[in-house]
């Protein structure tokens, strides 16, 4: 696939490669209905990746500075502290983002790869395309030496896609590794690692277990932020399928499954209703009380995380938690 070149004043250039035209999100979206929603699953369930239109990137970054929803200071917390140290046992040239919507906390370690003189090249990779250019198009003005490479694709399908050459750190940051169920999980850090040579870093922001009461606050915030983002899904369906969701028929609820360890994020119907899904050409019955589940957001153990990573030949250098012990980030390499 060709890169293109968006162009920048001081004359260097954020490149941008798509692997997601809107045609095959079109495509996926409608096998996933039909599977998910359409079938006889139970619960009915989405993909989380359907949350990241251009106006659900923007409500991630409001939930992000809400005061309940603690992971992304603590994982800024570390970052402050330790990126540093990072850098410096990554030896990387090349910064991968994975999910890397505005890039905010990445900057500490663009400064960071920058301090050791190494820093070459940035690649933020992500799904929601219209998001993505301006981010990368912000941190390009803001490292006007840095080549900014964007890639527009789903991490679930296209980690071979992934830039090659140089000394490569990946970052998955916020925890949305956590967005991944367990097989799911294993399935991507087996594709990330075949991927990757030896030398090169991932370094994963995973959200640790904790009090419940926590964790519920988090996900149901008293301003009701998630409870938009969340809905802001049947706008997603509304406008890609031509269905007619009432969001306001749907209630958010995201309580914490112990079986599973992971925070859920639901849409219960209010009443009994019937839901046009007019590009696929089928009605869906949700009773009331019936849920729609639309994320699953799982939460760690530190020994897990390392256990899994090095199951897929990935192989813990490092690992710093916040003050309060609520998130890690783990610096592993592929030998
Ligand atoms: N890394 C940022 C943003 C986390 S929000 C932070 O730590 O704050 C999750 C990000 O992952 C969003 O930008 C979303 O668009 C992206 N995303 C979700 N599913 C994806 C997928 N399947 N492939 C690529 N990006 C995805
Ligand atoms: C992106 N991801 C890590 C967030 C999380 O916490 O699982 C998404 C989110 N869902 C509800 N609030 C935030």
């Amino acid at each position: 696939m060709g890169s293109v070149g968006l162009g920048r004043r001081d004359g260097s250039s954020v490149t941008m490669e798509v692997h997601v035209r809107p045609g095959d999100a079109q495509r996926t979206l409608r096998a996933e209905v039909l599977a998910g929603l359409c079938g006889e699953r139970k619960p009915r369930e989405l993909s989380p990746r359907w949350l990241y239109d251009e106006r659900g990137s923007q409500l991630f970054e409001e939930i992000t500075r809400l005061p309940e929803y603690y992971p992304t200071r603590c994982e800024r917390e570390i970052l402050l502290a330790h990126a540093g140290d990072m850098a410096r046992a990554s030896g990387a040239d090349t910064l991968i983002e994975l999910g890397s919507g505005s890039s905010e906390k990445t900057r500490l370690l663009l400064d960071a790869l920058r301090e050791t003189g190494r820093l070459m090249r940035f690649v933020p990779f992500d799904v929601s395309e219209a998001f993505l250019r301006q981010s990368a198009e912000a941190v390009a003005s803001e490292y006007p030496e840095l080549h900014v490479h964007a890639v527009v694709g789903d991490f679930g399908r296209h980690l071979g896609r992934l830039p090659r050459g140089g000394r490569r750190l990946v970052a998955f940051l916020g925890g949305t590794i956590g967005n991944l169920k367990p097989p799911e999980r294993a399935r991507f850090y087996a594709e990330l690692a075949a991927g990757l040579s030896p030398g090169d870093g991932l370094l994963l922001g995973t959200d640790l277990l904790k009090c419940r009461k926590r964790l519920f606050a988090a996900y149901n915030d008293r301003a009701g932020v998630t409870a938009l983002f969340n809905r802001n899904v049947l706008n997603v369906l509304n406008r890609e399928l031509g269905a007619d969701f009432n969001p306001e028929a749907f209630e958010h609820l995201a309580p914490f499954d112990e079986e599973n360890e992971w925070v859920e994020m639901q849409l219960i119907s209010t009443r009994p209703q019937t839901v046009l899904l007019r590009a696929l050409e089928r009605y869906v019955n949700f009773a009331e009380g019936e849920v729609l589940r639309t994320e699953v957001s799982c939460k760690f153990r530190v020994e897990q995380v390392e256990a899994e990573l090095a199951a897929a030949g990935l192989h813990l250098v490092e690992r710093w938690t916040d003050a309060a012990g609520d998130f890690a980030l783990s610096l592993a390499r592929k030998r």
